[in-house]
């Protein structure tokens, strides 16, 4: 008898000051609560027939962590705003590398328009592709393309 098709699993994972989404510079991060983007999320994964794990943290360790039990948990793509982290953190960059897990990095603002210092940027050299600017929707639009990614991949 054949054995159960193991579903397809994603982690999102949003880094600092993301939890104050909706009450954040709204003029650029938009009206969105990180909640309403959970539930988004969990709704379109379903959708696509993926399992959605989401965790949001203002600390640097705990993300590396979280990365770490995503491989313990047999996570297939990682959907990452790494917020400020993006600009800084060799930590969790070497997390994603260690973990092999693929990912999609997701910016609600438009970094590339932005100030000099959000043009350092240590993930998207090593990230399946970088969705930015798009607001709210890149994290639906990440699922898509892990969801498809995965698809040709397994083929
Ligand atoms: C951000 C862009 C980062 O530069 C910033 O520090 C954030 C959010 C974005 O989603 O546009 O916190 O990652």
């Amino acid at each position: 008898m054949a054995g159960k098709v193991e579903e397809m699993k994603v982690m999102m994972i949003n880094g600092p000051n993301l939890n104050m989404l909706g009450k954040r510079e709204p003029s650029l991060y938009g009206s969105t609560t990180i909640e309403t983007i959970q539930a988004r999320v969990r709704e379109k994964a379903a959708d696509l027939g993926l399992e959605a794990t989401c965790f949001q943290s203002n600390h640097e360790g705990e993300i590396v962590e979280k990365i770490h039990e995503a491989a313990d948990l047999g996570i297939d793509g990682i959907i990452i705003n790494p917020a400020a982290y993006t600009h800084t953190s060799v930590a969790i960059r070497d997390a994603l590398l260690s973990v092999q897990i693929p990912f999609i990095e997701v910016h609600i603002s438009n970094v590339a328009a932005r100030e000099e210092f959000r043009q350092v940027n240590l993930f998207s050299d090593i990230a399946e592709g970088t969705i930015a600017g798009l607001g709210a929707y890149g994290y639906i639009l990440a699922l898509d393309a892990l969801r498809e990614r995965h698809d040709i991949k397994n083929q």
